[in-house]
């Protein structure tokens, strides 16, 4: 990869420590400018050509965002984005311990769908124990100013662990769940093509409604603590796999390439 001229990365692809001290504030980061012109253009054809040929395996069936899981299983292209050694090396510098993928899912607010995705941490619907903070890298394949979908975060809730899973379909739950953050402080941030936010597994976020005529297109790569042990709860990306609860979610299926 090499940076664009506007970017929050160093010429060794390193973010400044005053980026991580806001991640381990906040538990949300953005870093501009982590593609340069023609990986954006590389993974945004591959990312639409993988829509078209998968949309009818989205894990999501309303009007949220469609939701293709694992595609680094799948597109050689979009394994490169997935497994970038950069964005992992990034990511284990915000976390300050070893990662490892979790999954990844290209997240797709199609034109004018004009449903937010409401209020909701991630970790909760995770089959996750024993693990320190897990994050997600949301990269923008397109522009994404608030009126095409991009994230509100609220700052400093990644400390509100144990809470229940949250419907992020339904615009109450996050704060029926913890009425203290009904009033938190919000955070928007639009993204241009190529930044990425990165959001820790329980900071509360939600992204608005895409109401302009182009698709919403956003890779996301899950990152969790390398030493993560499997819960044994059902979830789509470990059913099927055989694992045994209490087990390390190591191996081929949960690689770390930036190591
Ligand atoms: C979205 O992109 O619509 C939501 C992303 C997230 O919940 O992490
Ligand atoms: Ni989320």
């Amino acid at each position: 990869m090499n940076a664009p001229a506007d970017t929050d990365l160093d010429a060794d692809g390193r973010v400044s420590q005053q980026l991580v001290d806001a991640y381990r504030q906040d538990g949300f980061v953005r870093v501009r400018g982590v593609l340069d012109q023609g990986e954006i253009e590389r993974f945004r054809a591959a990312a639409e050509d993988y829509l078209e040929t998968h949309r009818a395996e989205s894990l999501e069936t309303g009007a949220t965002f469609s939701q293709l899981v694992n595609v680094w299983r799948r597109d050689p292209t979009l394994r490169d984005l997935t497994l970038d050694r950069r964005l992992g090396r990034i990511a284990e510098r915000l976390a300050g311990f070893p990662l490892r993928l979790w999954h990844d899912q290209m997240l797709v607010k199609e034109p004018h769908s004009d449903t937010a995705t409401e209020f909701h941490q991630d970790r909760p619907y995770w089959p996750h124990a024993g693990d320190r903070l897990p994050l997600s890298a949301w990269i923008a394949l397109v522009d994404v100013p608030p009126e095409r979908g991009c994230m509100t975060f609220l700052p400093g809730t990644q400390h509100r662990t144990g809470l229940r899973s949250q419907d992020l379909h339904d615009a109450e739950d996050l704060f029926a769940a913890d009425p203290s953050l009904r009033w938190a402080p919000r955070v928007t941030l639009p993204l241009r093509a190529g930044d990425c936010t990165f959001h820790s597994g329980y900071t509360g976020h939600m992204a608005l409604p895409n109401r302009t005529g182009t698709a919403r297109l956003a890779h996301v790569t899950i990152y969790i603590d390398a030493d993560t042990a499997y819960s044994g709860a059902a979830h789509p990306v470990t059913d099927g796999l055989g694992l045994t609860p209490g087990s390390r979610l190591d191996g081929e299926d949960f690689p770390r390439p930036w190591a």
